[in-house]
């Protein structure tokens, strides 16, 4: 299938393209890199030993957007182009609003516009808030969104639903990812986060090379085993192979809207990740416990049975393999 992929050369995106190509699919990347480079292009040819199709445009440009269509027989696309920082988003919200759902609108206006049907698109966890239960399965309730950013996923979601209901030929699958962290086992692709991380693992990766003086614990009182919050890390090869997945089943199916819960199905605490950095790595982390940080919920993490039993996908990588890839990647992009 030829597969259009929208913010192609940022972190899920990039895995995302060398799983497709990986697979037989031609990728045609759309990217305007202002969170990405685009050398990241020529480290998935050297992967893969094929170079994705590349337009930098932004997917809010509709009349790019059209001629791209126009040019590419496009089977399907996943839609990841949008911003993602929680904490910004507060403080700008209108660009959330504008690159986050507009870009939504504009990818779908186009899709419809070519007979385009299929769609996969990026979700969060955030859904789903402070969940009552973990852990969480796809049909627990959406809670109120804490931030601007979390608010974007819901209304998106809500879009792709009403598009679906409006439409007898729109398939479309949603991943709601967990905790994303480590690069590609090559060494060649990871993540860049610009300024400093708000993440918890590339802000590890910086501290243990030296880029910051020490990471922060945010909390050791919550109401888990060691007292900071429990998440769902999921390896991003085994995150980026779950929309292939979802667009293999898509491809296959007629009318439908899938959404998947993409997690390990497995908690990990602040101080789980720690240690286990210590150890794959054979050093000391320096580290300080501060405040709790606001928004943050105590624990979330996926029930990943419909995605294991719907989608043939089951990830494969621990957190030990995540944290060494995520290490190595900070190595390489020090050198
Ligand atoms: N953490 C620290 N110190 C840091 C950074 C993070 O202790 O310097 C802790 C956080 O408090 C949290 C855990 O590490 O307990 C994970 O934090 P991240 O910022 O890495 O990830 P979040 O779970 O906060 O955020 C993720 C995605 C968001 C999404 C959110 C929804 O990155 O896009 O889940 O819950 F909105």
């Amino acid at each position: 299938m030829n597969i259009l992929v929208t913010g192609g050369a940022g972190f899920i995106g990039s895995h995302t393209v060398v799983e497709l190509l990986e697979a037989g699919h031609n990728a045609i990347i759309i990217d305007d890199f202002r969170n990405s480079t685009p050398s990241v292009i020529d480290n998935i040819e050297k992967i893969t030993g094929k170079r994705p199709t590349l337009y930098k445009i932004d997917c809010n440009n509709t009349t790019e957007l059209s001629a791209v269509f126009r040019k590419e027989k496009i089977d399907g696309v996943i839609h990841f182009a949008a911003d993602k920082a929680v904490g910004e988003s507060v403080k700008n919200p209108l660009k959330y609003y504008k690159n986050n759902i507009g870009g939504l609108v504009s990818v779908t206006e186009v899709m419809k516009e070519h007979n385009c049907n299929t769609l996969v698109f990026s979700s969060s966890c955030t859904v789903y808030g402070n969940p009552e239960v973990v852990p969480v399965s796809e049909s627990a309730s959406i809670q109120p969104a804490h931030s601007p950013y979390g608010y974007t996923k819901q209304v998106c979601e809500r879009l792709i639903q009403d598009v679906y209901t409006s439409d007898n030929s729109f398939k479309a699958s949603i991943l709601r990812y967990f905790n994303p962290i480590g690069a590609h086992p090559s060494g060649l692709i990871g993540e860049l986060p610009i300024g400093t991380p708000n993440n918890l693992v590339p802000y590890i990766t910086q501290t243990a090379i030296g880029i910051r003086e020490e990471l922060t614990v945010f909390g050791n009182d919550y109401n888990t085993p060691d007292g900071s919050c429990i998440r769902d890390y999921i390896h991003v090869v085994d995150l980026a192979k779950a929309h292939v997945k979802a667009l293999e089943k898509l491809s296959h199916s007629e009318h439908i809207l899938d959404i998947f819960n993409i997690g390990t199905g497995n908690g990990a605490s602040v101080y789980d990740i720690i240690k286990t950095f210590e150890k794959v790595t054979d050093s000391k982390l320096n580290y300080k416990v501060g405040k709790r940080r606001e928004g943050d919920v105590e624990r979330v993490y996926a029930d990943n049975k419909k995605a294991i039993q719907e989608l043939n996908w089951k990830p494969k990588y621990t957190i030990d393999d995540a944290l060494m890839h995520a290490w190595n990647w900070e190595q390489n992009i020090r050198k």
